[in-house]
């Protein structure tokens, strides 16, 4: 006979609950760094019988980095450069710039913290303007692309690491700043590792310029060394020891074993024993986790408590971002969905279980096929070690690892390669030359990329005409780097003006920038989304129109709700297309483009896509697949494309991603004779024309072989 605690159910009643259950073994235990009991209990104290304001202040004193303000705050005063490592959780973005302003530093300058993550930057944000007891976008403000919440009055500015690197464009020398913050350096994203390269330099000859690179890795020696023996301030993190368990099998389906072991946890453990964080890969798999969690706890009624399940991920609406910091209700558990933005860019607290799928969406970039894949990875063990480190931030925790201990020690790298050495670096090449650096190869990288995937941008450029023969920057490229986009892109918006369909181009280009699905396919009503959606398939050239189709008949519905759920296209990616078509229009301004329009000439359109996008095209094959000019890749239309079914002989694609076969996003039509008119020294019609000729490389003397 067994006994348990009164308030546990009996275990049968769960046996009901789970068909599948999956088996853990305990393997190793991650030891805190400092375990305090009394700090723990401290950290839990529930008794607020206090303004919600004096609540934030006693909060504040009970962060890792508080007790080290002084010496932080010297630190930073005797010397130029800092590194600053603590673990994620430990204060660094959210104090480090509050103490800065406190100390005064912000009577000469503002202070910047950038963000590789525009979700991260929004929220931090959000969350030290509160701190501050003032109103965000006023002293404390943040600006991602697209988006700007700042004004004059604006001190402490959070930013993407992209949004400080466009900032040189405009403000070489960073004069407007006394503090330049470069957080969460260890993502090395590639505007993170360009940024480096440009601070370094500035803080030469700026010596009242003081930099911080703040870190949540160990490794910051390498940080130090690169910029120039920096001194490390390291703040001693408080975590609390971590059970990790493994599952004993390989899993076939890691989706379905989180949800399994989500509602495991769930039942088993009491609501009051702490929320739940699990790691997986991108928005439409937790869109679908939540969807499948939402019927089963729906299904089990009240047999259980009550899950509030709360989905993060770069794309989530400012309004649904609140919901993952606050606390779950008494008798109730909360369950975050992530992305690896969890990992260290956000820190959500009451976390002490977590549930790692053991993956992540990665781009990486093949500069031989010319195609980027977004490929769901193993993650590095690095990575997974972070994340197990989330559950035990105010408590010891456990994480369970939907792997096996043989996947963790054979499968995982150690470390993530860095962004910079596995993607297309046309727009930060593009970036350097309009900053003026002439030699790109010359460029003070902490890691430097290929010298193939360098030249291979080089040769892009030219191709589209921002930068000459001799590798400078002309006209067109300076136009091109005005815009916050893609170089493709922008050539796109240019060769507009020249079509005299800007209008129709900027809802167009908007409409790509929104990162978000635009279509909206219930499963329950997959057909009837599916017919909407063929109705914007008018003159069915491609779907460059049908996005444009989509934008103007929202727009001639007055931007109505209503008329989106109608369509199945999704009000949010609307919205934010509406934005950014607003800033676009503001950008051509600044490039003396005028906004023209003949809403009838579908051929105009189509010829100011190929302007840009020109190095992406591809014809089709017998077997109805498609071979790409450029590198000879085989691709294939995406099922989602109006002309899937349609074969067009000659197609250009906005993007070849490598996700389950190669596929050619956005797709339109066009006619062999607009490339040769478009790129001559690219395309001979005889080799556009030729079926035989399709085997060699359009490679004209003057051509892409520069
Ligand atoms: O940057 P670091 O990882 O060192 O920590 P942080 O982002 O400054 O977060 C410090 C603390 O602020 C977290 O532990 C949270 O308690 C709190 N925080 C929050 O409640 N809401 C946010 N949006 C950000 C931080
Ligand atoms: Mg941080």
């Amino acid at each position: 006979m067994k006994f348990g605690s009164k308030d546990k159910k009996p275990m049968s009643e769960y046996e009901l609950i789970f068909e599948n259950q999956i088996e853990f073994v305990r393997d190793e235990l991650i030891r805190g760094e400092i375990y305090d009991e009394e700090l723990c209990n401290e950290l839990t104290n529930k008794s607020v019988a206090r303004s919600a304001f004096e609540k934030l202040q006693s909060d504040r004193k009970l962060l890792p980095v508080y007790p080290y303000r002084e010496e932080l705050l010297q630190a930073i005063e005797k010397h130029q450069v800092l590194v600053v490592v603590g673990e994620t959780g430990s204060g660094k973005t959210t104090q480090i710039p509050q103490y800065l302003h406190e100390a005064g530093y912000t009577k000469h300058g503002k202070i910047g913290c950038t963000q590789p993550r525009r979700v991260a930057a929004m929220s931090v944000a959000a969350r030290a303007s509160q701190e501050m007891g003032v109103k965000l976008g006023h002293e404390v403000g943040y600006a991602i692309r697209f988006e700007d919440c700042t004004s004059e009055k604006t001190v402490i500015k959070y930013m993407t690491d992209g949004m400080l690197l466009r900032e040189f464009l405009g403000e070489p020398d960073l004069s407007s700043y006394s503090v330049v913050i470069v957080d969460e350096a260890h993502e090395r994203t590639v505007c993170t590792d360009v940024l480096f390269g440009l601070v370094k330099d500035i803080a030469r000859f700026r010596p009242d310029l003081k930099l911080i690179i703040s870190s949540a890795t160990l490794d910051a020696v390498r940080f130090s060394d690169y910029f120039d023996s920096a001194p490390i301030f390291k703040v001693p993190g408080r975590s609390f020891p971590v059970e990790i368990h493994y599952t004993k099998a390989p899993e076939a389906d890691y989706l379905d074993a989180a949800i399994v072991t989500i509602l495991h946890i769930h039942v088993t453990e009491s609501p009051g024993d702490g929320d739940i964080l699990v790691f997986l890969t991108g928005q439409e798999e937790i869109e679908s986790a939540e969807e499948i969690l939402k019927q089963r706890t729906k299904s089990l009624g009240t047999k259980i408590a009550e899950l509030i399940i709360c989905p993060i991920y770069a794309n989530l609406p400012t309004e649904q971002q609140a919901k993952i910091f606050e606390p779950a209700p008494e008798g109730a558990r909360k369950v975050v969905l992530a992305t690896n933005i969890a990992e260290t860019s956000l820190t959500i607290d009451g976390i002490k279980h977590v549930i790692d799928s053991g993956f992540v969406k990665i781009k990486s970039y093949n500069p031989r096929t010319g195609m980027e894949s977004l490929l769901v990875t193993p993650i590095s063990k690095a990575s997974a070690n972070q994340r197990a480190g989330r559950s035990g931030r105010t408590g010891p925790g456990k994480c369970f690892r939907l792997y096996t201990l043989h996947n963790y020690r054979h499968d995982m790298e150690d470390n993530t390669v860095p962004e910079i050495q596995r993607t297309n670096l046309a727009n930060v090449v593009l970036s350097l030359k309009s900053l003026g650096i002439s030699d790109v190869s010359e460029f003070d990288f902490m890691d430097p990329p290929a010298q193939e995937c360098l030249l291979q941008a080089l040769k892009l450029l030219y191709a589209l005409g921002a930068l000459n023969r001799k590798g400078e920057l002309t006209k067109v490229g300076r136009k091109m780097a005005e815009f916050p986009l893609d170089p493709m892109l922008s050539k796109m918006i240019i060769a507009s003006d020249k079509y005299k369909c800007s209008e129709e181009i900027i809802s167009i280009a908007a409409m790509l920038s929104t990162g978000s699905l635009i279509f909206y396919r219930p499963k329950k009503k997959l057909v009837h989304a599916d017919n909407a959606r063929k109705l914007f398939y008018t003159g069915n050239v491609g779907d460059h129109v049908a996005l444009l189709n989509v934008y103007r008949s929202w727009k001639e519905n007055d931007y109505s709700h209503q008329w989106c759920y109608e369509n199945y296209v999704q009000v949010k990616s609307m919205k934010r297309a509406r934005d950014i078509r607003e800033q676009l229009a503001g950008l051509l301004e600044r490039v003396e483009i005028e906004l023209t329009s003949d809403p009838g000439d579908l051929e105009a359109i189509q010829k100011a896509i190929t302007s840009g996008y020109f190095p992406n095209s591809a014809r089709l094959q017998k077997n109805e697949s498609y071979k790409t000019f450029k590198y000879s890749q085989t691709a294939h239309i995406h099922p989602s494309s109006g002309l899937a079914l349609k074969f067009p002989k000659l197609v250009v694609y906005h993007e070849l991603v490598l996700t389950t076969k190669e596929y050619m996003r956005q797709v339109t039509e066009l006619k062999p004779e607009w490339l040769v008119e478009i790129a001559p020294h690219f395309y001979r019609l005889k080799d556009v024309k030729d079926s035989e000729a399709k085997k060699k490389r359009p490679s004209a003397e003057g051509g892409l072989d520069i």
